[in-house]
């Protein structure tokens, strides 16, 4: 077995998802998993997959559990050489200090789900350059990954890890100033939504800038300049700096907690 996933939920389920063939074949992946509803959702969803209610000794293991659950599912686990834990919170010093696996942790966030994610992926003292690649490798199969120290884990957290609801917010937020202008709801909630996601869409494009394709549709004295001027005088970008900023501060006291 390649690889084995322990704990078979939602964010288990979305990396074995983006595995499959990308990062090895069905039957080269586990899934470790206690639940019996869930390890049926797993059978039935990805055929092939190896489903068990053990993890097995030896092989490199994903920690996909709910965090309180982290430190004791991993003291419980059969030796394994590399130990990737996606679980919100938990430092590789307190895993470390209940596996002899080479730590590897991680920030991912909802759009995993959806093969969209955006994970911050750092080393623990016990892991090196060989493990960071193996833990970009397996969170690059539902999204993109980036390296960073462990110490901006909390910073990734309130980025990118929060960042999916600040983006949720403008969009019930523009559905609303719709309907205040004189549409009716649905109309304005399926306009606000694909506003967001084709907007979305254009800063995939390579070597896109967000400043220069904001540029790209602001004619001076036109109606999106009109609309950029009441943003920015009521202080959007302050308001994301101390949002990113009280959502990475509240990520390090939980971590401490
Ligand atoms: N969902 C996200 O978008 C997201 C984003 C960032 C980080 N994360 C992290 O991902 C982790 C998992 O979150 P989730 O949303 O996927 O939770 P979840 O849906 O509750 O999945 C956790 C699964 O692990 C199972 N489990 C519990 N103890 C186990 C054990 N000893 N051995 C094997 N399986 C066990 C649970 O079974 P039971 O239901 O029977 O307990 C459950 O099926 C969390 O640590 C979270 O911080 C998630």
């Amino acid at each position: 077995m390649k690889l084995q996933i322990v704990g078979g939920g939602k964010m288990g389920q979305a990396l074995l998802g983006g595995l499959i063939d990308t990062f090895a074949p069905a039957a080269e992946l586990g899934v470790v998993e206690q639940s019996e509803v869930a390890s049926a959702a797993v059978t039935k969803t990805f055929p092939g997959v190896h489903v068990s209610s053990q993890a097995t000794e030896g092989v490199p293991t994903v920690l996909a559990v709910k965090p309180h659950l982290a430190i004791e599912v991993v003291r419980a686990l059969p030796p394994v050489p590399q130990l990737l834990s996606v679980c919100a919170g938990i430092t590789t010093e307190s895993l470390e200090a209940v596996t002899s696996a080479a730590v590897v942790r991680c920030m991912p966030n909802t759009p995993a789900l959806v093969g969209m994610g955006a994970s911050g992926v750092a080393i623990g003292a016990s892991a090196d350059d060989d493990d960071l690649a193996w833990g970009l490798a397996v969170l690059g199969a539902v999204g993109v990954a980036s390296p960073v120290s462990e110490t901006q884990i909390d910073a990734v957290t309130g980025l990118s890890g929060s960042g999916p609801a600040y983006v949720f917010l403008v969009a019930e937020a523009l559905t609303d100033a719709g309907v205040a202008a004189g549409l009716q709801r649905p109309v304005a909630q399926q306009l606000a939504y694909q506003t967001v996601a084709g907007a979305g869409q254009m800063l995939l494009a390579d070597g896109a800038e967000a400043a220069q394709l904001r540029a790209n549709v602001t004619t001076p004295g036109g109606t999106t300049a009109a609309g950029l001027g009441v943003l920015e005088g009521n202080g959007i970008r302050a308001a994301f700096q101390d949002a990113v900023a009280a959502a990475t501060n509240r990520s390090r006291e939980l971590g401490k907690s």
